[in-house]
């Protein structure tokens, strides 16, 4: 049985979408069959990478209930070398669609929870997929908050910032512990700042699942190219190859 990782955060460019697509890629190169998501319907970013053209349907249509996931899922396997290994749901990027999406009400919320779970089982149960990456937008989105409620394992990816470190911990204290979610902590852009990492390694050591030093060749690279694709030495390559292997 397959399962679902969700990718959060407490603040905006800590790296869950570059964490996101690296890891559904290291899958889907073992031969895994993945279904990334874009539930980041503030600022879409799939769309940056694969480039997919002639789009039916859109992620946020199957919150609607107006599509259904298999409808909607885009075989971008060829980008990475495979045949139906992996597949991606965009999030609508279009101006109208986010502010639509920022402005729905508690109703729709609860029905939007349940599509999402009801695409979760369809994918692991029906379809045979191996995995199910969701990359969300920060904070406490309601959206997000979501895709944590239907995953099996969150990721929280966090900097050293000290605001990104308090937020997070008390996203875990106040939302995450309740929730009884499976919940892991990347730290991303690690340089310097060893007192921060003392003090979270303290609280969260066993929580921490890697730490990510920054890296000033991700900066310079393109959205559209994927990091272990790419460049299959390098040391943070290597690091979510373990990333992977920890939470298959
Ligand atoms: N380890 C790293 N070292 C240096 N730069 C990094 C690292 N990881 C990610 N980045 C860069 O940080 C920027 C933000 O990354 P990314 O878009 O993945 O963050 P995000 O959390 O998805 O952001 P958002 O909250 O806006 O969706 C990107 O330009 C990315 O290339
Ligand atoms: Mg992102």
């Amino acid at each position: 049985m397959g399962k679902m990782i969700t990718i959060h955060s407490y603040k905006g460019g800590t790296g869950k979408s570059q964490l996101s697509v690296n890891l559904a890629t290291v899958y889907a190169l073992r031969d895994k069959k993945v279904a990334l998501l874009d539930l980041d319907f503030r600022a879409p970013t799939l769309h940056e990478v694969f480039k997919p053209k002639n789009l039916k349907c859109f992620m946020n249509n199957i919150l609607d209930g107006r599509s259904s996931i298999d409808e909607c899922l885009v075989d971008c396997s060829s980008k990475i070398g495979k045949e139906n290994k992996l597949y991606v749901g965009f999030a609508d990027f279009s101006t109208e669609a986010i502010k639509e999406m920022v402005s729905r009400g508690r109703k729709w919320e609860i029905e939007a929870l349940k599509r999402l779970l009801n695409s979760r089982k369809k994918l692991l149960n029906e379809m045979e997929f191996d995995y199910i990456i969701a990359d969300t937008s920060p904070g406490i989105a309601y959206l997000s908050i979501n895709a944590a409620v239907a995953a099996d394992l969150v990721i929280l990816v966090t900097t050293l910032d000290e605001s990104d470190i308090s937020g997070t911990i008390k996203m875990i204290e106040e939302l995450y512990d309740i929730f009884e979610t499976k919940t892991l902590i990347a730290i991303n852009k690690a340089i310097g700042k060893r007192d921060v990492l003392n003090k979270i390694k303290e609280m969260y050591g066993e929580k921490i699942i890697e730490v990510l030093p920054c890296s000033c060749e991700i900066v310079e690279m393109s959205r559209s190219s994927i990091l272990v694709l790419e460049k299959p030495d390098h040391p943070i390559t290597k690091i979510i190859e373990r990333i992977a292997e920890k939470i298959s």
